[in-house]
């Protein structure tokens, strides 16, 4: 982001697949109910655990979305869905627990775990298991194995876990005494079948959401944890402690957006044109080894037969042609030096621009 904000200074045009948030703004209604707030409202701060219009509403979600019964106690607000692992994990974990996640993976999973003195164990997925952990890779790891981390659809790769697959894992984590948490931030923004809840498998399992992603809405900070009874009071003695109530003018708005969905599921139309403009588009450009895009808004990229250094690839990319990627070095340490990320949930311009700067630039290097 950064070398393309350089070049954008420089008077380049530059075609945005670098970045992993939506490029429209908030629902209208949320909009609307947040010039309404802040003319009103003194703006106090809430309770910990979150307003309870927005808690019940969030529940409500869960009946009309999942048609699954979410009891309103159970769900906490936090602040993005980043707040939420960081309560999670002190919550779940004691310091040297070891926690694994698949490899590639977003990077804050490692980073937070690491800063928490938790020990983050990544487990090497590939396309075998549409890069996502299963009971025989987690058998691999060395025990104790303390903590469990999927993300469905996942960040970088876009890769789904089905429902009997979520069964499998959820009914393992509870054989085994693993904490299972499932981060749910791109439910939602799915293409060929609806994304399955672990809470459908696993009333243990933490729960994570997001206004980020499919609501738009990334910088409102505003996110949720559906968890167990027996967490409700350590999380809201940490919640309270650590930032007293999530932001106020934040969940009233985000109260509105669960009455947006028509507006909200033409942002993923866009996206499901962009991923078919870059699907039937890359492997024409020399990039055939894609991962299965389910869901969310990345495709992750083989370039292992064009380079071993992605960083210098995606610099001299953006530079040559303006198209801005991510290096998959971020998501996976040890094998993405030979990986990258576009993410479409930009302009469709943009995509076709890139698909076409994409095919002369790999081309002249072939
Ligand atoms: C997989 C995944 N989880 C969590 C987050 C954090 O999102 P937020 O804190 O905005 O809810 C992101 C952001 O890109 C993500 O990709």
């Amino acid at each position: 982001m950064q070398s393309a904000a350089e070049q954008e200074a420089l008077g380049r045009e530059v075609l945005h697949l670098e970045v992993g948030q939506p490029s429209t703004p908030a629902p209208e209604k949320v909009l609307q109910t947040a010039k309404k707030v802040f003319d009103q409202d003194k703006l106090g701060y809430t309770v910990a655990l979150g307003i309870d219009p927005l808690r019940e509403r969030i529940a409500r979600h869960y009946q009309d979305f999942y048609n699954i019964c979410v009891s309103t106690q159970n769900i906490v607000v936090t602040s993005g869905s980043t707040g939420g692992f960081i309560l999670a994990f002190l919550t779940a974990f004691n310091e040297g627990d070891r926690v694994v996640y698949g490899s590639p993976g977003y990077p804050c999973y490692r980073n937070i775990l690491t800063a928490l003195g938790i020990e983050p164990v990544e487990i090497l997925t590939g396309p075998e298991t549409r890069f996502q952990p299963t009971p025989e890779l987690i058998e691999q790891i060395e025990e104790p194995v303390d903590g469990l981390i999927v993300a469905s659809p996942a960040n970088p790769t876009g890769t789904m876990i089905d429902n009997t697959e979520m069964e499998t894992l959820s009914n393992y984590c509870q054989t085994k005494g693993i904490r299972l948490i499932s981060d749910e931030i791109y439910h939602g923004i799915t293409y060929q079948h609806p994304a399955v809840s672990a809470y459908r498998y696993s009333k243990d399992a933490i729960i994570l959401n997001s206004f980020s992603k499919y609501f738009s809405m990334t910088g409102w900070r505003l996110g949720w944890m559906i968890i167990p009874d027996n967490w409700i009071r350590p999380i809201e003695c940490l919640a309270q402690n650590f930032y007293i109530s999530p932001h106020t003018l934040s969940q009233i708005a985000g109260t509105a957006a669960f009455d947006c969905y028509e507006e909200i599921n033409g942002h993923v139309a866009r996206y499901a044109k962009n991923r078919e403009i870059l699907l039937n588009e890359l492997p024409s450009a020399g990039l055939d080894k894609l991962a299965p895009a389910d869901g969310a808004f990345y495709i992750y990229a083989d370039i292992s037969h064009l380079t071993d250094d992605s960083t210098g690839f995606c610099s001299q990319l953006l530079v040559d042609t303006g198209v801005a990627a991510t290096p998959g070095i971020d998501f996976d340490p040890s094998r993405g030096h030979q990986t990258m990320r576009f993410s479409f949930c930009g302009k469709t311009h943009d995509m076709i621009e890139a698909a076409k700067q994409l095919k002369s630039w790999i081309g002249q290097k072939t």
